[in-house]
């Protein structure tokens, strides 16, 4: 028999052919109220028994793409999750900070190594998108390669092979870049601090997006700065003329940016603004450091968004990034361009952590280099899309009407303004004694605002769990609205 479906892949035969179809939902070839083919016809079609043709025809019901209409078959059915209006620019409050977070944020990351949870808590895609397998091949053939070297420390500047495969693909992020102006780090979190640390002192004042991040809110609280809040918008990201005015009234001398699916809001700076930022911090000297962790992971099939430094002159942005979204967050292998502040951050790499783990490194430089990681991206940005809408819908679909949700292009993280009195917090507490996680708004934000928003992750695939744990939270909100 012809094989149409990669039929010795992990994924089930159905849930192949339930994928197939869906994406000829979304991409538009099939349109709300199309009769889809016959059971018979979608096994003929795709060379599948009955059996898995009904199972993908019931998944695909169950992921509200498709519904039966008594006596006529198949029809793709109308979508009404764009319904929902999203949550506007944001507020943020001023006054005084608490204190909570720490414990919010421990309590997350517990929650994320249990398996009896249902995980809408921790913005991680699941370990079934990504291609453990390979990179298990690709670490022993580099061990092999490398001989003694593999368990020799990598001092900064880090893997050249992987720091010249980071600086070909920085072509597509609109950067030119010699290997010699990249340094590899532990993660994006090590870039971030090394970038700070070089141009901030202890009490300085760093402007941020709102919401954003806790990591970033962690980093900025743990190094002594203060940080100084900026209207976001949910889908063009940092408000430029909030920023604008901001400058001359509190002293700046960092701005830390997550341009490309801002987390929690999936917001995307648009070109313009991107030049624009990078053009009023370089008129006031000010770094930027951008966050571009997520830049891989868009939903539009043209081409990857542009970073912020594409349009840096000077020398001003420091770009951070890594692979632990996309790829493998355990190997801990992130980078840093930090422009005129190399020498600084290079220093400081070498007086702090130091080496970046050398395995890893020659393991995703030869993955890259031979294809595999945009060949697995195009894969991973599939189904991210794919259960952004999932659990969207299910979210439009179960909550009370009165929500609001953005509509991210990229990432894997939905922002959810519940009614105003329903506090995200009890709600977190409630969730999670239901085994469910989900992250309470007020962590995204140092003055812990956004009390009634929640972040929920879309990095596990659609299962009757997923539904299930939506079905209880919408539940509980309806509760307590
Ligand atoms: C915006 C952002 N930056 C940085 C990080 C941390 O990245 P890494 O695990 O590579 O240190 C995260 C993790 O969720 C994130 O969302």
């Amino acid at each position: 028999m012809v094989k149409t479906l990669e039929q010795t892949a992990r994924e089930p035969l159905y849930s192949q052919v339930a994928n197939k179809i869906g994406q000829l939902i979304e991409g538009g070839v099939l349109r709300a109220g199309d009769r889809i083919p016959s059971v018979r016809r979608a096994s003929r079609q795709h060379k599948v028994s009955i059996t898995t043709a009904v199972q993908a025809y019931l998944a695909l019901e169950n992921r509200g793409l498709i519904e039966a209409r008594p006596k006529s078959g198949f029809f793709v059915r109308v979508q009404r999750h764009y319904d929902l209006g999203e949550p506007k620019t944001s507020r943020p409050s001023s006054g005084a900070v608490p204190t909570e977070s720490p414990t919010l944020i421990a309590k997350l990351l517990d929650a994320t190594m249990r398996p009896d949870i249902i995980q809408l808590g921790a913005g991680l895609p699941n370990a079934r998108l990504l291609p453990v397998q390979k990179l298990n091949r690709m670490l022993a053939a580099a061990a092999r390669r490398a001989g003694t070297a593999s368990i020799e420390y990598d001092m900064p500047p880090g893997c050249l092979a992987l720091r010249r495969a980071l600086a070909r693909r920085a072509l597509d992020w609109g950067v030119k870049i010699l290997p010699e102006e990249i340094i590899t780090t532990c993660g994006c979190t090590e870039a971030i601090v090394l970038c700070l640390r070089s141009v901030t002192r202890s009490g300085d004042t760093v402007a941020i997006e709102s919401p954003t991040y806790f990591g970033l809110i962690q980093i900025i609280e743990q190094l002594g700065l203060r940080p100084l809040e900026i209207p976001t918008h949910p889908r063009t990201g940092m408000d430029l003329d909030s920023l604008e005015r901001a400058l001359p009234v509190r002293r700046v001398t960092a701005c830390l940016v997550v341009p490309n699916f801002n987390n929690p809001l999936g917001s995307l700076m648009p070109v313009a603004n991107k030049a624009r930022l990078v053009a009023l911090l370089a008129k006031k000297e000010i770094p930027l450091i951008e966050d571009d962790l997520y830049g891989d992971v868009y939903f539009d099939n043209g081409d990857r968004p542009h970073v912020a430094k594409a349009y840096d002159k000077r020398g001003l942005v420091m770009l951070c990034g890594s692979f632990s979204k996309s790829l493998a967050p355990g190997y801990r292998v992130g980078w840093m361009m930090p422009g005129r502040y190399f020498e600084a951050a290079r220093n400081l790499k070498c007086a702090t952590i130091g080496a970046t783990p050398t395995l890893p490194q020659l393991a995703l430089a030869d993955y890259v280099v031979n294809g595999g990681y945009d060949h697995h991206l195009r894969g991973l940005r599939r189904a991210l899309k794919r259960q952004v809408n999932d659990i969207s819908r299910a979210v439009a679909e179960s909550f009370p009407e009165r929500i609001k949700m953005t509509r991210p292009a990229g990432g894997l993280v939905l922002w959810v303004e519940l009614p105003p009195h329903v506090d995200a917090l009890r709600l977190h507490s409630k969730a999670l004694t239901e085994k469910i996680s989900i992250a309470p708004g007020p962590m995204f934000s140092p003055r812990q605002d956004y009390r009634n928003f929640i972040r929920l992750s879309c990095g596990e695939p659609w299962s009757p769990q997923l539904e299930r744990a939506i079905g209880v939270l919408a539940y509980l909100v309806k509760q307590m609205c």
